[in-house]
């Protein structure tokens, strides 16, 4: 597996973008096109060139050859492409992707002041025991780190929103996080947490155990060549 992360997003041009955009296929044009604002345009088109780019890298399928379609719950895959896996993330400053041989879901998030009112509805009851074990000053992050591995989760096993959050918990077990549903512990899927930036928290979950210790990061032009 390997985790790539662009964080430039604000070098790229309005101009690049117009570029960059007339090299993906009109329905993906049309899609970034729906957002209202620049930003999430940016971000979508970028989510599109940096999956194109880690396929390819990582399988060595030529990037214009490369086909989306969404399962019903609107997770992305490659066309033909069994065994082929990737996820991508994109908020604030960042896009990020994860690509592999198993099924893989990631989330990148900014971290923001607010209320954690959603706790009680969509943590399970092994998360809320953690996070009133946690002190107060760390309770933010905690509860962000939570939510960000709960995020991969869900894009992992393809379902999103679609999945109850309180029907699962991912709480740290003998130094691992591990996966409990209805009280039992899962094997089943592995979470990794990457520190890339303390405004960000970026956790990964897949159905194989070797995460990269370092993610990689792209630069804009190398999308391009893509
Ligand atoms: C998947 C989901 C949890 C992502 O939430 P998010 O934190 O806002 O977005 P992220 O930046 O982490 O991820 C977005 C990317 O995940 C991917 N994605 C979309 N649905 C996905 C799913 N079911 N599983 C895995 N990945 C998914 C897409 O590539 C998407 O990027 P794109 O739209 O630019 O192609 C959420 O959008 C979702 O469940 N959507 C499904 C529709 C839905 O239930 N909407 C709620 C209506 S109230």
């Amino acid at each position: 597996m390997e985790v790539y992360v662009i964080n430039a997003l604000r070098e790229l041009s309005d101009a690049e973008f117009e570029n960059a955009l007339s090299k993906v296929d009109s329905g993906q044009r049309e899609r970034i096109m729906r957002y209202r604002f620049m930003e999430d345009r940016k971000r979508g088109l970028v989510g599109v060139l940096l999956s194109k780019y880690a396929i390819s890298k990582a399988f060595g399928i030529p990037a214009n050859e490369i086909i989306f379609e969404k399962n019903k719950y609107g997770k992305p895959h490659v066309v033909g492409g069994s065994g082929v896996h990737y996820n991508i993330s994109h908020s604030g400053d960042y896009v990020v992707c994860a690509v592999g041989e198993s099924p893989v879901g990631i989330d990148v998030q900014e971290i923001k002041d607010g209320s954690l009112d959603v706790v009680d509805r969509f943590f399970s009851k092994e998360e809320k025991e953690v996070l009133a074990m946690t002190g107060e000053e760390a309770r933010r992050d905690l509860f962000c780190e939570i939510w960000s591995l709960k995020e991969a989760y869900i894009k992992c096993i393809g379902m999103g929103l679609s999945k109850p959050l309180d029907e699962f918990g991912v709480v740290k077990k003998d130094g691992e996080y591990r996966l409990i549903v209805n009280g039992e512990w899962s094997k089943d899927y592995h979470f990794h947490k990457y520190d890339i930036d303390e405004k960000y928290s970026l956790c990964v979950c897949s159905q194989e155990a070797g995460f990269p210790t370092e993610t990689e990061y792209v630069k804009l032009e190398d999308l391009y060549l893509t």
